[in-house]
């Protein structure tokens, strides 16, 4: 049976796939690149124009719907969830990984009604896998469904996380200082592709048994919450998660 928002998930994949071409056709262009908070925090043109490009075209079909795009709050837009149907877009998750011809890039589009995810759509337009999940109708990859590692055991597991775009001293160690802890556990590696979108889809496939990252902002992760609970794992704040220690990680 359709899910409640079908018209706008069937719309959100039919976006992202185009996005995607917009992306797999600028790898191998000329990229504007300019920096945002600071010169590691990259952002491009492609990037611009492809949030534009779902917005415009998500406005022309649902004029009632709102937004909050990476872009968009970047350049000003307030970035408020409110009770209405709200898109929550990452037109280009992996902007460093695009721009260096890394082959990891997500189109992320996250959908929420009354503050509560009702879909989620994860285009990793390099591989071409399209992740989708929708509220209570399960999670798949390119028509595939997804399930999480079922791996009880932390030292049994690969664990996935990022180094963010905040080089301030402090910050950096706090970062080292979780990955030796996690490491030396020991954990059997430690990955990241780049993409908070993508590495969550990877949780829900069940290749790695948890994901983590501090600082992260509801764009990159919108549209992957749903495809992870939808695989059956679960999210938390790592202000509140349990210690390291824990000996269950399924599908963080
Ligand atoms: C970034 C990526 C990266 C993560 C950063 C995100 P962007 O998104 O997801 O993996 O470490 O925290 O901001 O800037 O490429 O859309």
């Amino acid at each position: 049976m359709p899910g409640l928002w079908q018209d706008a998930m069937d719309h959100a994949v039919i976006l992202a796939r185009k996005a995607g071409e917009i992306v797999r056709d600028a790898v191998q262009n000329d990229l504007k690149i300019m920096c945002k908070s600071s010169s590691v925090d990259l952002v491009t043109k492609t990037d611009q124009n492809v949030e534009q490009l779902i917005i415009t075209s998500v406005k022309e079909k649902f004029p009632d719907h709102s937004f909050i795009g990476e872009e968009s709050v970047a350049a000003g837009e307030p970035c408020v969830l409110t009770d209405d149907p709200t898109w929550i877009i990452d037109p280009v998750d992996g902007t460093t990984n695009f721009v260096h011809g890394y082959p990891f890039v997500g189109i992320s589009i996250g959908f929420a009604v009354n503050k509560t995810l009702e879909f989620g759509v994860v285009y990793s337009c390099i591989e071409d896998k399209m992740y989708t999940a929708q509220k209570g109708k399960g999670a798949f990859c390119n028509g595939q469904p997804l399930h999480v590692s079922d791996q009880k055991e932390i030292n049994q597991s690969i664990i996935a996380t990022e180094f963010g775009s905040n080089r301030d001293p402090e910050v950096v160690a706090k970062i080292f200082s979780s990955m030796r802890k996690i490491l030396c556990l020991p954990v059997h590696g430690i990955r990241g592709v780049g993409s908070a979108a993508i590495n969550m889809c990877l949780v829900a496939s069940g290749c790695v048994e948890a994901y983590y990252e501090i600082g992260i902002h509801c764009w990159d992760i919108a549209a992957g919450a749903v495809i992870v609970s939808e695989a059956g794992g679960v999210l938390k704040d790592v202000e509140e998660a349990a210690p390291v220690s824990s000996s269950d990680t399924r599908g963080y």
